[in-house]
């Protein structure tokens, strides 16, 4: 059953304002006006529980990338259920989809000889790779270098750390986080930092100068490591200049602080290359990973270390007889099915050929939209891009989205209203890129 009656909608929405708290979400409001109700997925499409089929312009949380019926998906789980619903990796046990996809991801990792932990969600992730490297330099005998910057404007999740991470002011008010020893600079945004008549030679050697006066107050023996995504996804969708990956690692290196990507966004395929650290030429320590690692058909993260961070964490367990960390779900066999037909269909579909040819198309009707006076500007790789509109009065972002809505496309909107985010599934095809574009055109045209 796809629709449902008008009274069965009333009566879930009530229920839901009645019983089920939504994040990032104005929990008041929402006892206002109730939820959207997704009933049913086919392709690119999502479809609302009177019937209403959406665009999901966002692939959710930036994540279906195969979209929202991929039948061999839906059998990978099927059949790995039948035959092992649940099985764990802690203390010594393991299962066969967790070897092979572990196996998958080493061959396909920017790192040598990667190993990957398991988990269930990118905000996990993040917090595992924090408190992972903690006990690396604990062992390693450096015990004060544990600080970790990241950048303004970056998003890494929900959990204490990973919101310590988040340099997005909404997502700390009112929390107490950052933790300490959590720290932010630049975000590497020419467009929207850059000084009058500066460069971004001279914009990109200004905010290193900055991190780098930031790493000497601090003393570079406090600071373990600088977190980064490859493209600053939710925080803005911001791809650096020409030049600032290179410069940021020779500084890092010069200080002995780790690189460490979250490729959650970023990595298979959505910059157009497998993971976002080869588009921008990145030689990250570790990495983190989610959403499409699964396709979003089931909740799995992984942290890839590179070899010789594993080893140490390695010789130190043995020194304290057992890796003291662990969870329930590490390594859950239907999750690590799922993860692994994921990335043998992206092979056998070609889907990274898919994604440059359609980003071409995509790119440039994204480019077209600045001929409208509402928009800003649009900044874009791949199949990622960014809408920043003028805000005038009640013009703003918001209203783009509310109107893309009434269109049948979904954004997601950015922080600030000053924008909205395109990362569509990456199976999208040419003509459903140009039924996008056209539906925004039309409430680009009803904004005004
Ligand atoms: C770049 C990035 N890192 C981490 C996360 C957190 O992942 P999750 O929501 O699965 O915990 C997100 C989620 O949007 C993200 O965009």
């Amino acid at each position: 059953m796809v629709e449902r009656s008008e009274g069965m909608q009333s009566e879930l929405a009530s229920s839901d304002v009645r019983h089920l708290m939504h994040g990032y979400t104005n929990l008041a409001r929402h006892q206002r006006a109730g939820p959207r109700i997704i009933t049913r997925g086919e392709g690119i499409y999502v479809f609302d529980a009177s019937g209403r089929r959406y665009i999901e312009a966002a692939a959710g949380m930036w994540c279906a990338s195969l979209g929202f019926s991929e039948e061999e998906l839906i059998e990978a789980a099927v059949r790995q259920f039948r035959e092992l619903p649940y099985y764990h990796t802690l203390t010594s046990q393991s299962v066969e989809p967790a070897i092979r996809l572990a196996e998958k991801l080493a061959r396909m990792l920017p790192m040598p000889d990667s190993h990957v932990y398991l988990t269930l969600s990118g905000s996990e992730a993040n917090d595992f790779l924090v408190k992972f490297l903690w006990y690396y330099n604990n062992a390693l005998g450096r015990t004060r270098k544990k600080k970790v910057i990241s950048r303004l404007n970056g998003y890494h999740g929900a959990t204490v750390v990973a919101s310590s991470l988040t340099g997005i002011a909404r997502n700390h008010e009112g929390f107490d986080v950052p933790l300490p020893g959590f720290l932010h600079t630049w975000d590497p945004h020419y467009s929207r930092y850059h000084l009058r008549g500066e460069s971004e030679a001279e914009f990109v050697a200004r905010i290193l100068s900055d991190l780098e006066r930031m790493i000497l107050s601090e003393g570079p023996e406090t600071i373990m490591a600088f977190l980064a995504e490859p493209v600053t996804a939710g925080g803005g969708v911001v791809i650096p200049p020409a030049g600032y990956y290179e410069q940021l690692q020779a500084l890092l290196a010069r200080y002995d602080i780790l690189f460490l990507a979250d490729e959650i966004v970023t990595g298979f395929g959505r910059t157009g290359n497998m993971f976002g650290c080869e588009t921008f030429g990145i030689a990250p320590a570790a990495m983190t990973l989610g959403k499409a690692l699964s396709a979003a058909y089931q909740p799995i993260a992984a942290i890839a270390l590179r070899g010789d961070v594993h080893e140490v964490l390695s010789a130190a367990s043995d020194r304290y007889s057992s890796f003291g960390h662990g969870n329930t779900h590490s390594g859950s066999p239907v999750g690590a099915a799922v993860a692994l037909r994921t990335l043998e269909i992206m092979e056998k579909r070609s889907i990274l050929e898919h994604v440059r040819r359609v980003s071409v198309p995509f790119l440039s009707r994204l480019k077209r939209l600045e001929q409208n006076p509402l928009v800003a500007e649009t900044r874009g790789v791949g199949l990622i891009a960014a809408i920043d509109v003028r805000a005038e009065g009640a013009r703003d972002a918001g209203m783009l989205k509310g109107l893309a809505e009434e269109e049948g496309v979904i954004l997601r909107a950015l922080p600030g209203g000053r924008g909205v985010a395109l990362s569509p599934p990456l199976i999208i095809s040419e003509a459903e890129i140009n039924e996008l574009f056209d539906r925004l055109e039309l409430a680009l045209a009803r904004a005004r």
